[in-house]
């Protein structure tokens, strides 16, 4: 069977970027710069992108052309002994999506209580006590019972997903993406130039901005920012090989990883600009200072935004086009998460769209109900923070040894050259080989480190040990337990 393709190299890159562009933009970024000392920020944050997102993305789109399989195909045919690390990094993939889909059912549900503020002026109690329903006994592991007024937009969201995935690259994906981006970009630009013209929302950006230089010197801060280039261009989680394996022959691959990583960036920068304009504004309007209006984390979209908007003109208006865009951006991101999943589950199996599409949406919605329940916002944020400094970054540094070690580099550069408007250089290689590889290495390392020294979040050490270890544990048994069937199957059909 042939396999499918984009129809048009727009609809590749603006699939590419719907998937990078998510909620790790719209309210992930800003409290990461806020927190990691601001301007200062920006500077980890954009060698980051250069020395990371820009060389890790050029490999990925490279390998998924070239090869034109899901991940856990593509690495077991250059080394039959890592067909498991695509499957870790799609079960990486799965869990994302599946506590994912639960901040988009969120922001549906605030979509709709914006036209009105049913939120009210206690917008904290509003959402952790009235809405999440988290009790004073919830944990991760005391999930209490399931909320019904999340399980309905979490359900909405899930079958817009489906629908799409199951129509199919050209027709679904790209057709969505076609539609979500531009109208993303235009909502958001739109909303900016309304906030920059609100009273004190220069001071708020000027607060984003403003450098605390002292804050380079703290290894957090690099973390923070390789942590969030990886999270935020969707790279080290099989999406981008996906995506590329779509693409025709004759593609350019160069330019294309160049735009996505620009215009997810320079997005990320707009949605500072957004959130802390109307940040400032909210403190100017309060006479409050900065500090004491922000909340970091899941709080700054459901807690501070609903509080912004109650005070702003036009209330009904710009709530509304607020929580639109964390719609629009979660569920394109969304989308690509759950293709990458059903493209492996697809490949392996030999089941068509459809079956792996129904297979994989309806286990998905079941274990997402995990995260719709008193204590799902805690289990979430766990479950989040293991995945994200553990299990996606070891995934990448692997990935990263076996791609650029395991294959001729020289070959894949030539690979893309023959193909792209623009050339690659030496540097290319460099980075791929040694540079990168050894900052993510360093990285890794320290997250380790710091997880053994202290528990995440004061989550006690059941939690910690069960939920978080645990389950990247179980994901590495899985991927290697399908990887060792695979090659004794391919043994016994040799010897046979
Ligand atoms: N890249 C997606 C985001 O930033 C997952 O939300």
């Amino acid at each position: 069977m042939s396999r499918e393709q984009w129809g048009s190299r727009t609809g590749f890159v603006l699939a590419a970027i719907g998937s990078a562009i998510g909620l790790g933009n719209i309210w992930r970024f800003p409290y990461q710069a806020y927190e990691n000392g601001g301007g200062a920020f920006l500077v980890p944050y954009l060698i980051a992108m250069l020395t990371a997102g820009i060389p890790f993305m050029i490999l990925e789109f490279t390998v998924g052309h070239k090869y034109r399989r899901s991940a856990p195909k593509i690495y077991s045919m250059i080394n039959r002994n890592f067909e498991w690390l695509g499957w870790f990094q799609t079960l990486v993939a799965a869990v994302i999506g599946i506590y994912y889909i639960a901040v988009i059912g969120w922001s549906l549900s605030y979509l709709n209580f914006s036209f009105t503020q049913s939120w009210g002026t206690d917008t904290n109690a509003f959402f952790f006590s009235k809405y999440l329903g988290v009790g004073a006994t919830s944990s991760p592991s005391n999930l209490g019972s399931i909320q019904w007024q999340v399980v309905i937009p979490v359900a909405i969201a899930w079958a817009i997903t489906f629908a799409t995935v199951l129509t199919g690259v050209k027709k679904g994906l790209e057709r969505i993406n076609k539609i979500l981006m531009p109208l993303l970009f235009l909502i958001v630009l739109a909303l900016v130039i309304r906030v920059l013209t609100l009273p004190g929302a220069l001071s708020g950006i000027d607060w984003l901005f403003t450098p605390d230089f002292s804050k380079l010197s703290d290894p957090k801060v690099w973390a923070g920012a390789y942590g969030q280039i990886f999270f935020s261009l969707s790279i080290g989680l099989t999406i981008m090989l996906t995506y590329s394996s779509y693409l025709p022959k004759k593609s350019d691959i160069n330019n294309s990883a160049f735009i996505t990583v620009f215009a997810n960036c320079g997005f990320s920068l707009l949605a500072g600009v957004m959130i802390f304009g109307a940040l400032g504004f909210m403190a100017h309007h309060e006479g409050k200072a900065l500090s004491d209006v922000v909340t970091s984390g899941v709080g700054l979209a459901f807690v501070t935004l609903p509080s912004v908007i109650n005070q702003m003109p036009a209330p009904y208006i710009m709530g509304p086009l607020l929580f639109l865009t964390l719609v629009f951006a979660g569920i394109s991101s969304h989308i690509s998460l759950t293709e990458a999943v059903v493209s492996a589950i697809k490949e392996k199996f030999g089941w068509s769209r459809r079956r792996s599409v129904i297979a994989y949406c309806g286990v998905g919605f079941v274990l997402s109900m995990l995260f719709v329940t008193q204590g799902g916002i805690l289990l979430l944020d766990l479950v989040d923070h293991f995945i994200n400094n553990i299990a996606l970054l070891g995934g990448a540094l692997i990935e990263l040894v076996l791609l650029g070690w395991g294959l001729r580099i020289a070959t894949l550069r030539d690979h893309t050259n023959q193909i792209s408007d623009f050339k690659l250089g030496y540097w290319w290689e460099l980075c791929i080989r040694y540079f990168t590889l050894l900052i993510l290495g360093a990285l890794f390392l320290s997250n380790f480190i710091d997880e053994l020294r202290v528990n995440y979040g004061g989550y006690s050490n059941q939690d910690i040990l069960w939920i978080g270890w645990g389950m990247v544990i179980v994901m590495l048994v899985a991927s290697i337990a399908i990887n060792t069937r695979t090659n004794s199957i391919a043994q016994k059909e040799a010897t046979a």
